[in-house]
């Protein structure tokens, strides 16, 4: 049981190993907030809510002055009556009225957790989930909402969604739903949150809560490289090894909002759900409507325990795909290589240099079809380029799995050129408002997903293009954001569910290819990491972390996208010097350690390399296929921060704790250099371990507390790497 309701006290505890949540009903309707932490046995009333007549705190009893929704630490905030703070949802009724008010209305406990109609969501087996359903009403707007709380005891998560219903005889429109509502009688923390751009995403932003209203969203349509959908409270001690974290992950991939408000009394509101802004839902009588769900974890040793959970959740609760558990190839992509000038003499070329430095898996980028030669033509019209592939795609894919190595192929299915046979014959699929001109993004335009002819299309050309190249691997790319929304479709009262129902029109798509191509490996992008989130994971086991191949910002990013997801998620590749994004010339030494650190792969000329380089690739490749079991499926340690200091270290411990592999990359060469130390995590204190490198032999607690002097270098940007493996 990880749920329990307490008749007397009238409250839920909730609880997984080491996390409780308590929630319960006051004045018989009133859903209150009161705990969310670390584990307790049983409630019994402790922090018990304080009563106060506060100054314009209105009084839904007038007998009683001390009760007001502004005060009340509330589990589910409604708007209009008296809760001034930021709601969880809102309505609009017919008549115009935009209040609501739900009380509550029972509750029912299940072992196992439904699956969320049309949406990503977290699964477990009934014995490792149980949910909480909270049933609330609002009989004014015959609106019925369902909390759910899934609570994954082993794991140590909560997850938690909303269902709206309808119940009234006339159309409602939802003008607001999130996901995630939380009141903390406290407000002693800072908030941790992603921010970035193309080629710079997910950089750590750790500010003080003060007054007001600490806020992220995105309005463009995916989840963004401008702000992640994830967002941490962590107390003013937190760091990556102590103190408590609240996180709280978007399993979405379109417009979303995280906020953290404080009120004057020094709570903290801390919500998250689809963004309101340009995204309201019309309901009609006996409809429902469904949230995505947020991902809740609490740890009290820091963000990396933190970290840990959401990796092991993710990978055992959230990814589908039959890859969650498997090693991935080691890869070459051609993109950095050739761009979009290439021909099949070049590309086989350059497989045959791979498959001989022991690559496993061929990816052919952008330009194979159409007459693509460069960003500005052929998106949608998936028919091979036969003037630069003479003998077709599947004569291709033949000729790379002769060489002993896997076919992987990329594709943009959500995109249309103006320049395409597409778009002359259907130019009613984009995505637009009627009588107003499309805006173009990197040349090109954006289909309409939210009709189901245009989704059948992506489908039914994209299984055609897998099949006849017999890909192995599949990059899904996607690169502009909405914009004009509207469909020609949806009457004017719905217009307001585009953005929504693109996403759901994405997901449908990604439900059906993947279900028909359960073999294959499909790689999520979106310009690199821009639509980098929990949504897309659970049909795509990995992401293509960013186009910023350089090791230095990588560390960063890389570093950064762990705080909620694990390293085998993330594409890492070598790149050539001077860096394309960068103009960085770093050591291929780091460069490989850099991309070791998530699915390795190249993507650079292999046949403007040297023989030597070659040969360090070669070296890299054998080693890496060494440790991948231990980087991709075990656990990571992160020990120095790259956004705080010149150095950066990260460790894998291997499952079953026998490998260990630690990484320290140096940024800049100070002069009068300190020996810096590498200090090692998660090793077993009492074992031996020995480095496989110079056969020394440690114990793992002289490794984690004495470490490891760094060996002095004058050079920018070195890197050091261990292997160990223990005794
Ligand atoms: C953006 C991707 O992130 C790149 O890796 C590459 O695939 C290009 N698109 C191709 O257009």
């Amino acid at each position: 049981m990880a749920v329990k309701y307490d008749e007397q006290q009238k409250i839920f505890h909730i609880f997984s190993k080491n996390t409780s949540y308590v929630t319960g009903i006051v004045r018989e309707k009133y859903l209150t907030h009161l705990y969310w932490g670390k584990r307790i046995r049983e409630y019994h009333g402790s922090r018990s809510i304080v009563w106060k007549d506060r100054g314009f705190a209105p009084n839904p009893d007038d007998t009683d002055r001390t009760f007001s929704l502004d005060t009340l630490p509330q589990e589910y905030p409604q708007t209009g009556n008296g809760d001034f703070r930021s709601c969880a949802y809102g309505i609009r009724q017919e008549n115009g009225s935009r209040i609501s008010n739900l009380e509550y209305a029972g509750y029912e406990i299940v072992d196992g957790k439904e699956g969320l109609p049309g949406l990503p969501a977290s699964f477990g087996r009934d014995d490792q989930v149980q949910t909480l359903y909270i049933h609330m009403k609002d009989p004014a707007a015959g609106l019925k909402v369902r909390l759910a709380y899934s609570v994954f005891y082993e794991a140590d998560v909560i997850t938690r969604s909303v269902v709206f219903e309808n119940a009234s005889g006339e159309p409602l429109t939802l003008t607001k739903m999130l996901s995630m509502s939380v009141d903390f009688r406290e407000d002693d923390f800072h908030v941790l949150t992603l921010y970035g751009a193309h080629n710079n995403e997910r950089n750590m932003d750790r500010r003080p809560l003060t007054s007001g209203m600490v806020s992220i969203e995105s309005l463009r349509g995916t989840s963004s490289p401008q702000q992640s959908p994830f967002m941490a409270l962590l107390r003013k001690d937190a760091g990556e090894y102590q103190g408590d974290v609240y996180g709280a992950s978007f399993v979405y991939s379109g417009n979303f909002v995280a906020s953290a408000q404080v009120d004057p009394y020094r709570n903290v509101r801390f919500q998250m759900g689809m963004n309101p802004l340009n995204g309201d839902w019309y309901l009609k009588p006996g409809e429902t409507f469904y949230t995505p769900e947020v991902v809740m974890v609490y740890s009290d040793h820091g963000l990396m325990e933190m970290s840990h959970i959401y990796h092991e959740f993710y990978q055992n609760h959230l990814v589908r795909s039959s890859f969650a558990k498997k090693p991935r190839p080691v890869l070459i992509n051609n993109w950095e290589a050739t761009y979009f000038d290439f021909n099949e003499e070049k590309l086989l070329s350059l497989a045959k240099k791979a498959a001989d430095a022991g690559i496993e898996l061929f990816v052919l980028d952008d330009g194979w079809f159409g007459h693509r030669d460069s960003d500005t033509s052929s998106l949608g019209d998936w028919v091979t380029d036969l003037r630069k592939l003479p003998h077709g795609l599947g004569q291709l894919s033949e000729k790379i799995h002769a060489m002993g190595m896997e076919f992987g192929l990329w594709v943009e299915p959500e995109m249309i050129s103006p320049d395409s046979q597409l778009y002359r014959e259907h130019p009613d699929y984009v995505l637009h408002t009627p009588g107003r001109p499309c805006t173009l993004g990197r040349g090109q335009l954006v289909l309409d997903l939210s009709r189901k002819e245009v989704c059948d299309y992506v489908v039914e050309s994209m299984a055609r293009v897998f099949k006849e190249g017999h890909v192995d691997y599949v990059k899904w790319d996607m690169n502009r954001h909405l914009t004009d929304v509207g469909s020609a479709y949806f009457p004017p009262q719905q217009q307001g569910e585009i953005t929504h129902r693109y996403v759901l029109g994405l997901y449908d798509i990604m439900e059906r290819l993947t279900a028909m191509f359960p073999q294959v490996l499909f790689e999520s992008c979106s310009s690199g990491g821009g639509r980098f989130d929990a949504g897309m994971l659970y049909y795509m086991p990995q992401t293509w972390c960013s186009d910023n191949t350089d090791a230095i910002c990588r560390m960063k990013i890389q570093y950064s996208t762990s705080l909620v997801f694990p390293p085998v998620t993330m594409g890492a590749h070598v790149s050539v010097t001077p860096n394309h994004q960068t103009g960085r010339v770093t050591p291929l030494s780091t460069r490989g350690y850099v991309a070791m650190s998530g699915n390795l792969g190249y993507e650079l000329d292999l046949e403007k390399l040297t023989s030597q380089e070659l040969e360090e690739i070669k070296e890299q490749i054998a080693f890496y296929k060494s440790i991948r079991n231990t980087i991709q499926l075990g656990m990571l340690y992160r020990n120095e921060n790259p956004f705080e200091s010149n150095t950066v270290s990260w460790n894998f411990v291997s499952k079953d704790g026998h490998g260990a592999v630690a990484f320290f990359v140096e940024v800049l060469s100070p002069a009068a250099a300190p020996v810096r130390i590498l200090k090692l995590k998660g090793l077993d204190p009492d074992a031996l371990y020995k480095n496989t490198k110079d056969g020394c032999v440690y114990g793992g607690d002289e490794l984690m507390y004495t470490g490891l002097s760094m060996p002095l270098k004058k050079q920018d940007f070195r890197g050091e790497c261990y292997h160990f493996i223990k005794m």
